[in-house]
């Protein structure tokens, strides 16, 4: 049984996490039009994994016995001035999801919610990968100032991401 504590902060974290993939989708459309198709793609898959990081958590929240509470979800900007400044917002977003999750760790110990805590120790491995994924991306860019020719081979490269889906139950992931 989930403290109702617990419960409404697992609920935001979902709308986070969508908001996460919403945030995603919208710089992949702002890549598509900028014609860096490899990026839209990278970006695309983000927003997947966002997607399944949300139900990892719905899915905790209905086995748990709690009532899941689906929020509206906020309008991500949707204009950067060039691909450096699309992937600085990257990530210092996921710095702040980091904050998040480390905020419902605490919130899980407090309220002596081991088995919530067990569950979140997925998403503090997945959020030290996810900043260093963006800081890397990042600090290549700026490597050549996000332009020319490595621009190009870079676009090239993130078209091969492709979209693995995690195992979204408690267990196993
Ligand atoms: Fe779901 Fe990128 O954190």
């Amino acid at each position: 049984m989930l403290s109702k504590k617990v419960e409404k902060a697992l609920n935001e974290q979902v709308n986070a996490e969508f908001f996460s993939a919403y945030l995603y989708l919208s710089m992949s459309a702002w890549a598509e039009m900028q014609n860096l198709k490899g990026f839209a793609n990278w970006l695309r898959v983000q927003y997947q994994e966002e997607t399944t990081h949300a139900i990892k958590i719905f899915n905790y929240i209905i086995e748990r016995g709690g009532q899941v509470e689906l929020m509206k979800i906020e309008k991500p900007e949707n204009n950067w001035k060039d691909i450096i400044e699309v992937f600085e917002h990257v990530y210092k977003h996921e710095q702040s999801v980091t904050s998040l999750i480390n905020d419902l760790v605490a919130l899980s110990i407090e309220e002596k919610d081991y088995a919530t805590n067990n569950m979140l120790q997925w998403f503090v491995n997945e959020q030290v990968e996810e900043e260093a994924t963006a800081l890397e991306i990042l600090e290549q860019l700026k490597l050549f100032d996000g332009k020319g020719a490595p621009l190009f081979m870079m676009d090239r490269e993130l078209k091969q991401r492709v979209f693995i889906p995690i195992d979204t139950a408690e267990k196993g992931a």
